[in-house]
């Protein structure tokens, strides 16, 4: 026996060293960890099982049968996250370049389908040359298999991708199937198709970091929700990530103790809105100022920068944030910033997550380019998964709430379950200054200052419509507050709203404009 358990012991060790040493330096020269040294930092420090380290390829092509791969590939199994339960797999490009063979998708679907049944969430590691070439079909079916449990999963337990090298062609399906994508920059790249084909078929020049590096994916193309510096980081803010959802949809997520005063008074909220609706300022030292901690985990920073989105907690326990951001096109809702909120409030909804909706918005961005782009048809997303979503919504309008903007923004008419507003709002149909300039047309036309006149036209549409109290007397706004006790009053709302019990009619699945 003894000979036995140290033979498999070696073998263990072997497999441990997955493509070996040489290949080992080469991924740490380009500052890269292995797939076993990401777990290890991933999971509590030695929680992680193993599982399926002795499964490998059974490929008989092009001299497949000599090849020995270590695990596969990928190294898969589960661990704990401050305790919790997580499952995960790691792609291991020092084992042919981690790209994806049968049995690799196999041990993939493997705890796939085992992190669906224990309700628990699953962090992929992406690292890979995509499909194996030499497997053909059966590395297609792989990924046909990984898409369909992704999907399968969705809405069910949380999935988490972090690239952390090559994910190319239809590999990039997975992690986009999931609810959160991490990139590394300079380590991470993404794209359908690489620079040579690119080149081939539409003759641009583009290297492949400009192509789908992190950057790329989280400014532009809004495909990655956040992006780190190295590795280390990026698997620190997973943890991070984890720590505000709840390991499945039949759960809530974790509460914690507050340090924070629940009855804290913050003086600064007072004055930290400028009273001219032109002049911008910064909703996120709102949010910071409002949430324990001044705390505020943010989600794609980088895209569509004029709404934010992103978890705080209040009295310990995680709200998601949608925010206007006056700082960036007037806080303008526009076709990125719908699909961005859109896609976060059903993700807060599917995970039990209420909702906390900041509004300073003058209206839908105008222009060709929205409109030809199908502005209706994304704004439409956010009235979509607002009216959709059954967690307690609560709504507090800071400044503008103009339009149809207003309506997105989640009103009462959206199903928000309290609508808070400062004293300064004005809700109304559209800004005093373009209201003015058609209602009154006549009047400012035929004056003997029509300049004068027009201004007096604003300043009167804005004393009679643009202000809180109309709103508030017919119910649509349940109270008009003092901005320094926003904390207290929104923490009593989320109190007062937690054994919200709401449901919808019985149906397959809605509609949702894509
Ligand atoms: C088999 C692969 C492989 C693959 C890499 N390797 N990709 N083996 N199938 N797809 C092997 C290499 O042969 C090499 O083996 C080792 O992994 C390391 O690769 P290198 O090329 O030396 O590494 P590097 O220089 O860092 O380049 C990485 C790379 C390149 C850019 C990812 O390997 C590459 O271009 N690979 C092919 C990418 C690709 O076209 N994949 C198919 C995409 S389409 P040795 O033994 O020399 O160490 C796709 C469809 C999915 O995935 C469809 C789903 C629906």
């Amino acid at each position: 026996m003894k000979e036995k358990i140290e033979k498999l012991l070696e073998t263990k060790r072997k497999i441990e060293l997955g493509g070996g040493e040489k290949r080992i330096e080469k991924q740490h020269s380009q500052g890269k960890l292995t797939a076993r040294e990401r777990i290890n930092l991933l999971l509590d420090e030695g929680s992680f099982i193993e599982i399926d380290a002795f499964v490998t390829h059974r490929c008989t092509n092009f001299g497949m049968e000599n090849t020995e791969a270590n695990a596969d590939g990928v190294v898969t199994g589960y661990g704990t996250v401050d305790g919790r339960l997580v499952f995960v797999y790691a792609q291991d490009f020092t084992v042919l370049g981690g790209s994806l063979g049968e049995m690799h998708a196999n041990k993939i679907c493997k705890v796939q389908e085992m992190a669906l049944k224990m309700g628990a969430p699953i962090v992929g590691i992406n690292d890979s040359g995509g499909a194996r070439i030499q497997e053909g079909v059966d590395a297609l079916s792989g990924y046909g298999k990984i898409f369909y449990n992704n999907t399968k999963a969705s809405g069910v337990i949380p999935q988490i991708t972090a690239i952390m090298g090559p994910c190319a062609g239809g590999a990039v399906y997975s992690p986009a199937l999931t609810d959160f994508i991490f990139m590394v920059d300079g380590i991470s790249r993404m794209f359908i198709t690489g620079p040579q084909v690119i080149k081939t078929v539409t003759g641009e020049d583009v290297s492949q970091e400009d192509l789908g590096g992190a950057n790329t994916h989280n400014r532009i193309s809004g495909v990655a929700h956040f992006m780190d510096k190295s590795e280390e980081d990026c698997i620190k803010r997973i943890r991070t990530l984890l720590s505000y959802l709840p390991s499945n949809n039949l759960e809530n997520p974790p509460a914690y103790q507050s340090e924070d005063d629940i009855n804290r008074m913050e003086e600064k909220l007072n004055e930290l809105v400028p009273v001219n609706p032109n002049k911008p300022y910064d909703m996120k030292e709102i949010i910071k100022l409002i949430a324990d901690n001044n705390e505020f985990f943010e989600i794609q920073e980088y895209y569509a920068q004029n709404i934010i989105t992103g978890f705080i907690r209040l009295n310990g326990k995680t709200v998601g944030v949608v925010a206007n951001q006056p700082k960036v096109l007037a806080g303008c809702l526009d076709i990125n910033a719908s699909d961005k909120a859109g896609r976060f409030i059903r993700t807060c909804d599917a995970f039990n997550i209420p909702l906390l909706n900041l509004v300073d918005v003058p209206g839908f961005l105008p222009g060709t380019d929205q409109e030809y782009g199908g502005i209706i048809r994304h704004g439409a997303k956010m009235l979509y998964a607002f009216s959709e979503a059954t967690v307690p919504k609560v709504t507090l309008i800071i400044r503008k709430a103009y339009g149809g903007a207003y309506l997105a923004m989640c009103s009462k008419d959206l199903g928000a379950d309290q609508v808070f507003a400062w004293p300064g709002a004005e809700i109304a149909v559209m800004g005093p200054d373009g209201a003015a300039n058609i209602i009154f047309k006549n009047d400012i036309k035929n004056s003997e200052n029509p300049m004068e006149t027009r201004q007096e036209k604003i300043e009167e549409y804005r004393n009679t419509i643009a202000n809180p109290y109309i709103a508030a007397s017919r119910g649509f706004v349940d109270d008009v507050i003092v901005p320094g006790i926003t904390r207290p009053r929104l923490i009593s709302a989320f109190d007062m709203l937690e054994s919200k019990r709401e449901t919808s009619p019985a149906k397959k699945h809605g509609n949702i404009p894509v």
